[in-house]
């Protein structure tokens, strides 16, 4: 059975996607012009595939770098227990920092890595995340840029996974409940 049996529905087209995001680099643009070096942080695993094409789009000059969190085990539902499996490698003092998130569910993890950072006295911290569910929210954060808001549904694809998979799925679509029901 091919994993494209398991999309309920597709959300946001490739096509949509891309649009979308020369928007939100756009933003970026006028935005950081004349910032100081910015640092985009990816929040590996999810984001990955949404820095690859955001950075196409954007203008300004920067610097990338890259965190891993996890907090989901093999369910829908955060654990509320953020690990940090891979940290920056340099310092973050004073720099102009830009968080790269996939999607801001419960906040707990985007709460976790702000707190992290904010500790290290970056001069600016700022988000930018493909997606937002706000239905889901526990802890307010603040998202300075933003992709789609999403209905409160699971959803897989263009770096989202379900239990580590479905992350090459060309589009955004929601994952059928009969695939994680039973978990
Ligand atoms: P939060 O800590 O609950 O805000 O969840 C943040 C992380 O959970 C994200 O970085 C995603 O990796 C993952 N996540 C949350 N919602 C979904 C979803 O609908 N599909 C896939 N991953 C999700
Ligand atoms: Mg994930």
């Amino acid at each position: 059975m091919s994993m494209y049996d398991d999309v309920e529905k597709i959300l946001y087209s490739k096509e949509t996607i891309q649009k979308r995001i020369q928007e939100v680099a756009n933003e970026m643009n006028a935005l950081y012009s004349d910032a100081d070096l910015p640092l985009l942080i990816c929040n590996l695993k999810g984001a990955f595939m949404f820095l690859a094409d955001l950075v196409r789009y954007l203008d300004f000059r920067h610097e990338l770098d890259f965190i891993e969190t996890s907090s989901y085990g093999a369910g829908t539902a955060s654990s509320g227990d953020v690990r940090f499996l891979l940290d920056v490698g340099e310092s973050i003092k004073d720099r102009n920092v830009i968080i790269v998130e996939d999607i801001v569910d419960s906040g707990i993890t985007l709460s976790c890595i702000l707190e992290r950072f904010e500790a290290r006295h970056a001069q600016s911290v700022r988000v930018v995340a493909l997606l937002n569910k706000p239905s889901r929210r526990e802890i307010e954060v603040p998202i300075d840029f933003c992709g789609f808001v999403v209905p409160n549904e699971f959803v897989i694809g263009y770096g989202l996974d379900y239990d580590q998979q479905y992350r090459n799925l060309p589009f955004i679509g929601v994952l059928k409940p009969a695939v994680y029901q039973g978990d």
